[in-house]
């Protein structure tokens, strides 16, 4: 393996399956409306390493989080319509338990034949999960022979599930683990070259990290979204009424300077759409930077900043997208956000897009199959561009104690 993340971490290739009962630990924190599945991504993503360890006989344990649940069956926070899209999606039953590391789970998961599967309940029902506490860890492990990562989503979360059942239990990378750290390590590492960023979203506080960790590997680095607007302010630029952090406008333009400094082309919004108010139908109207009204705050990008941007990605060796250009479930305020999307579906580089917003948009277009990787963790794929180490690597790294 040449991914040097990787080393050290044995894979599904190491892994004598027949027989073993599997703790999976999946990221199948899917998105849910009126009580559905609303975009399968993570669902469908799992499926080739669940149906690996089924092929050859294992009997599979999947746990997972989903959302961020106030208490033990807080309401529409079951897996129940989860695992209704994974046996949909697998073609074969999904049983499930009604708690996560309890008696109902333990029985279960002790009766379960190879090429069953089980679905334990949310793992954040128990409030040792997040805490990473070794008890709720030591259930876990004790539910299986064998752990398995592949939750690459939440690969960043120093939780119970990811961080303490490989202590316990011989831990295993999953399949789309592996495939995630070795796109994104590629990635920070040695990119194809021109290496384009596209950064969007609201807040630029969250990214200011991967920018600064970015801008010394891109070529060209663009800025959308809410977040431009921060940009532009420090560019000198009036704003109108657009969401700004003020207090992070000094440390933007020194970002801005010393990539400029090192020859990064930094592609900054040079026309808006604006609006005199938050809302879906709030008449649209394109202006330049230079004349945002005082009453008008930025949505998206114009079309100008978006074909600009478009030219950059048709041009890159390889390129990372992660966060919209603008409000785009308001379909008056999608264009930017669309316009990028079709532009890495057309673009002749190595094209990346860095899960949440950004992959539900690429999803929601029908473009994601003309994307090269379409990432499934949010800030699990932030945090790994940023070089941060991730928990659910280092405990993969680690081999059980001897008992
Ligand atoms: C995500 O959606 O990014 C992961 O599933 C992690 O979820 P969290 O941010 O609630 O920990």
């Amino acid at each position: 393996m040449t991914v040097p993340l990787l080393r050290g971490i044995p894979t599904l290739d190491d892994l004598e399956a027949a027989g073993r009962r599997v703790l999976l630990r999946a990221d199948l924190n899917a998105p849910l409306r009126d009580g559905v599945v609303a975009d399968d991504l993570r669902v469908a993503a799992s499926l080739p390493t669940l149906r690996e360890l089924l092929d050859a006989g294992a009997a599979v344990v999947v746990c997972s989080h989903l959302g961020r649940p106030d208490g033990p069956g807080a309401p529409g926070t079951s897996l129940a319509p989860v695992g209704d899209r994974l046996a949909a999606l697998l073609g074969r039953p999904v049983l499930r338990s009604a708690d996560v590391a309890g008696p109902d789970a333990t029985a279960r998961a002790r009766a379960l034949r190879p090429g069953e599967v089980l679905l334990l309940e949310n793992l954040r029902w128990e409030a040792g999960e997040t805490a990473g506490d070794p008890e709720l860890a030591a259930r876990l492990a004790a539910l299986a022979d064998v752990y398995v990562d592949d939750a690459f989503g939440t690969a960043h979360r120093a939780h119970a599930s990811v961080s303490g059942v490989p202590g316990r239990i011989p831990g295993y990378a999953g399949r789309l683990l592996a495939r995630e750290v070795e796109v994104l390590g590629g990635l920070a590492d040695a990119p194809a070259r021109p290496y384009v960023a596209v950064l969007g979203g609201a807040k630029v506080s969250d990214k200011l990290v991967v920018l600064a960790r970015l801008l010394e590997r891109v070529d060209v680095l663009a800025v959308g979204g809410a977040m431009a607007s921060t940009f532009l302010l420090a560019e000198g630029h009036a704003v109108g009424s657009s969401r700004v952090e003020a207090d992070r406008v000094e440390e933007v333009a020194g970002l801005v300077a010393a990539a400029r400094e090192r020859g990064v082309e930094v592609i900054l919004p040079e026309d808006l759409v604006v609006a005199p108010a938050f809302a879906a139908d709030a008449p649209a109207t394109t202006v330049s930077v230079d004349a945002v009204p005082a009453d008008r705050m930025a949505l998206d990008i114009g079309p100008a900043t978006t074909g600009r941007i478009a030219a950059a990605v048709a041009a890159a060796g390889a390129v990372f997208w992660n966060g919209p250009m603008g409000v785009a479930e308001w379909p008056a305020f999608a264009h930017g956000t669309r316009g990028v999307a079709e532009a890495l579906a057309a673009a002749p580089g190595f094209t990346v897009v860095g899960g949440g917003d950004s992959a539900a948009a690429v999803r929601a277009l029908g473009l994601a199959d003309r994307i090269d990787h379409v990432s499934t963790g949010g800030g699990a794929s932030l945090e790994l561009l940023e070089g941060r180490a991730l928990p659910g690597l280092e405990a993969l790294r680690r081999r059980p104690d001897p008992a």
